[in-house]
């Protein structure tokens, strides 16, 4: 049906198959229809400040994703919001461990305002008195996941179905069956299925798992303003929207695939949040969500060529899965037009899980 089939139609699989089309490739995704991570993700855009979550690795495609970001967002009409990210201490403890993110960042190049409260609530007035200490981080930005995919919507051609197996031929991929039977054919096939994943040959598999995260949206029926930056605690964040929406997120938790908002869930975040900015009680609750993170076993994407000839991956970017997606998009797309990866990016090859021989 096409020479390149991205299955998934997330903001990866989206970004990918742009890529791809731009490059001149006939290309077509698969999609569901159905919401994904990025319908619930905040956007933040802030390699550094995840870099808690992840090791040096991610931090360096985060950071080449990062510099891409602006083009990306403006030639789809998607703004950023950039008015940065301040990271907040609550107690002595976090204090020693935003001192830890702001020396690391510090080694990375990257500038970092180490704030006293009364500074830190000039910046942001809605922040609690009690806030011990803040990292003023100008260049950790955030984006709209919602707006981004809709955008990319309307530049890439979409097909309905869920993949249920690769289809092969001796060593190569061809193609995808669906769950209703259907074959659809293509000479490389692009699995960009977030934390899901459909069969395929055992020796060609990537090690991916859910991992859940809740979500709630808040809006501000008065307007934007109650914070103008993004505010993170070491547990929690909280992400303005232009329009005086807040996203609150998010919860890790190894449930496999349930997807239920939990009471505990939602007490956690707001405690957490509510104790940095107060004022965010008085919001009205829109939405409470769950998504789910692919997860890898060492936290690293797998992007670029499968274990089988025309097969790519582009998938398990764990907690960083919007900010991503401009370099995933790159490097996939140079792939298909048969250039290597760059030496940057061979962490994230997807080959380093093929199975090690028995013995
Ligand atoms: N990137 C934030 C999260 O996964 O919760």
């Amino acid at each position: 049906m096409a020479d390149v089939l991205v299955v998934g139609g997330g903001i990866i699989g989206l970004a990918v198959a742009q890529a791809a089309l731009r490059r001149g490739a006939d290309t077509v995704v698969l999609d569901t229809g159905e919401p994904g991570a990025w319908h619930v993700a905040a956007g933040m855009l802030a390699p550094a400040t995840e870099a808690d979550h992840g090791d040096h690795a991610i931090v360096r495609l985060g950071l080449e994703s990062l510099d891409r970001y602006p083009a990306f967002a403006a030639a789809l009409g998607v703004e950023l919001h950039e008015a940065g990210t301040l990271v907040v201490a609550r107690d002595r403890d976090e204090a020693e461990v935003l001192d830890r993110i702001h020396a690391y960042r510090g080694t990375l190049g990257l500038d970092g305002e180490r704030l006293r409260p009364t500074e830190a609530r000039r910046r942001e007035p809605a922040l609690a008195p009690t806030v011990r200490l803040a990292l003023d981080v100008p260049g950790d930005h955030s984006v709209d996941p919602r707006a981004l995919v809709e955008a990319l919507r309307r530049e890439v051609p979409r097909t309905r179905g869920r993949a249920a197996a690769l289809l092969t031929a001796g060593d190569r991929a061809t193609g995808v069956r669906l769950d209703d039977g259907t074959e659809l054919h293509a000479d490389r096939v692009v699995l960009a299925t977030g934390a899901a994943s459909i069969d395929v040959p055992e020796a060609a598999r990537v090690p991916v798992r859910p991992v859940k995260g809740q979500v709630l949206r808040l809006r501000d029926a008065a307007g934007p303003g109650l914070v103008t930056r993004c505010i993170r605690t070491l547990d929690a964040y909280l992400v303005p929207r232009a329009d005086g929406r807040y996203v609150l997120g998010a919860t890790m938790e190894e449930r496999g695939w349930d997807a239920t908002v939990t009471a505990g869930g939602v007490f956690e975040l707001l405690r957490d949040l509510s104790e940095v900015v107060p004022g965010l009680l008085e919001l009205e609750l829109e939405e409470a969500l769950t998504g789910f993170r692919p997860g890898m076993p060492d936290n690293v994407p797998a992007i670029g060529p499968g274990a089988l000839e025309g097969l790519l991956w582009a998938t398990g970017h764990w907690r960083n899965g919007v900010l991503l997606a401009p370099v995933t998009a790159e490097l996939v797309a140079g792939v298909l037009a048969g250039e290597p990866l760059p030496d940057w990016a061979a962490v994230a090859d997807p080959r380093r899980f093929a199975e090690v021989p028995a013995g």
